[in-house]
C-alpha cells in the first residue's frame, strides 16, 4: 500500500488525477493539500471539498498559503481559459460547500503527517511547489523521512506550456521547485516530455463513464471545457498531466528514467526553466555540483498508462 498526500491546484485534470488516487487499490490516500495555480488558493481549496464531498474521499483537505515562496513575485495569471472561471471546467461549483478543512495549512499537514509515518509517505504533488518548499522551510529534516517525491511539472527535452522556457506548476513558483528539486529527498519529475504524450480521447472517456457511475459522469463534465481548449493543441481528448504523476506511483515501470541534479532557473527569459545535469556528463564547476541526482521521466508507455487511468476511473469503490 502507498501512502500518499496529493498536493494539487484542482483544476481538471487535478481532479481526473484524484479520482484515481481515490480508487487505485494499492494508494492509501491520507491527505489532500491545496495550492493555487489553476485558480486561487480559495478556489483550488472549495474545489478540494467539492470533489471530496462528491467522490465520498475519507482523506483530510488542508489548505494551502496564497502566494508564491517569494511574495514579492509577480502574480502570473489564472489559466481560465483552460480549466474554467471555477477551476473546474464551469460545471457550476457552489460558492462554499459544507465542509471544514484540516486546521493547519497545507505545509504543517505535510510535516506533521510526514513524521508520524518516516520512512512511509510519498508526495504526488501537481501544482506549484509552494507547499513543498515551505515544508522544508519550517522543518529541513523530514527530507530524509519521506519515501518519494512524485512532480507533475517541468520541461527538459521539450518546449514549455506556458513560455517556450517553462512548464505552468514550475513557472508558478521557481523558488520553491527549485528548493524542492535541490533537497536531499528523492524527487521523480513526471514533465511535459511524457505527459503531452499521453492523451485521453473523447471515446475514451466516453467509454469510462459508460463502465463506471456517477463519479466517472462528474469528472466527465468537469473535464469537457479543458477538451475543448486542447483542441489547439490534440487531435482530439485531453492531455492527462497529473494522472501520469499517479500513475508512476504504481507502475513505475511504464516510464524512463534519466538520473543528474536538477536546478529551475529563477528570473530572467527562461524564468521557470528546469535543467537537468545528467549524472557523468563532464563540466566545470557550476551550480548543478553536490547536489542530490533526480530522476526525470523521459519515456512513456502511453497506452499502457491510459489503460491503467481508464481501468481505474471506472472502478466504484463502495461508498
Ligand atoms: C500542469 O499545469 C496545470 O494547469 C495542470 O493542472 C498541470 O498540473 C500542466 O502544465
Ligand atoms: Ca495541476
Amino acid at each position: 500500500m502507498h501512502k500518499v498526500i496529493f498536493d494539487t491546484d484542482p483544476g481538471v485534470d487535478d481532479a481526473m488525477a484524484l479520482l484515481f488516487l481515490h480508487n487505485h487499490p494499492e494508494i492509501d490516500l491520507i491527505g489532500i493539500t491545496s495550492v493555487f495555480g489553476n485558480a486561487s488558493i480559495e478556489t483550488t481549496t472549495r474545489n478540494a471539498l467539492y470533489l471530496k464531498q462528491q467522490w465520498n474521499i475519507a482523506a483530510p483537505v488542508a489548505k494551502g498559503l496564497g502566494e508564491t515562496l517569494d511574495p514579492t513575485r509577480p502574480h502570473v495569471e489564472w489559466p481560465t481559459s483552460i480549466h474554467g472561471d471555477d477551476g473546474l471546467g464551469n460545471i457550476g461549483v457552489p460558492e462554499t460547500v459544507d465542509l471544514a478543512c484540516d486546521p493547519r495549512p497545507a505545509h504543517r499537514f505535510i510535516i506533521d503527517t510526514v513524521r508520524a509515518n518516516p520512512g512511509e509517505v510519498t508526495l504526488v504533488a501537481v501544482g506549484r511547489m509552494t507547499n513543498l518548499a515551505l515544508a522544508l522551510r519550517d522543518d529541513p529534516d523530514i527530507a530524509v523521512l519521506v519515501k518519494e517525491v512524485v512532480i507533475m511539472g517541468g520541461a527538459f527535452d521539450v518546449p514549455g506550456n506556458i513560455t517556450p522556457a517553462a512548464e505552468a506548476n514550475i513557472h508558478g513558483d521557481p523558488e520553491a521547485a527549485d528548493v524542492v528539486m535541490t533537497a536531499p529527498w528523492p524527487v521523480v519529475v513526471v514533465g511535459l516530455d511524457v505527459t503531452e504524450q499521453t492523451v485521453m480521447t473523447r471515446k475514451r472517456l466516453a467509454d469510462i463513464v459508460a463502465a463506471g457511475g456517477r463519479q466517472a459522469k462528474l469528472l466527465s463534465d468537469i473535464s469537457q471545457f479543458y477538451i475543448e481548449f486542447y483542441e489547439q493543441h490534440v487531435e482530439d481528448g485531453m492531455v492527462v498531466h497529473d494522472s501520469c504523476a499517479c500513475v508512476y506511483v504504481v507502475a513505475p515501470q511504464l516510464f524512463t528514467l534519466r538520473s543528474g541534479s536538477i536546478r529551475v532557473v529563477c528570473g530572467g527569459l527562461a524564468d521557470g526553466e528546469t535543467i537537468q545535469k545528467i549524472d557523468d556528463q563532464l563540466f566545470p564547476p557550476s551550480a548543478w555540483d553536490n547536489l542530490p541526482s533526480q530522476n526525470v521521466c523521459t519515456g512513456i508507455e502511453a497506452e499502457a498508462v491510459l489503460d491503467l487511468i481508464s481501468k481505474t476511473l471506472a472502478l466504484e469503490p463502495a461508498a
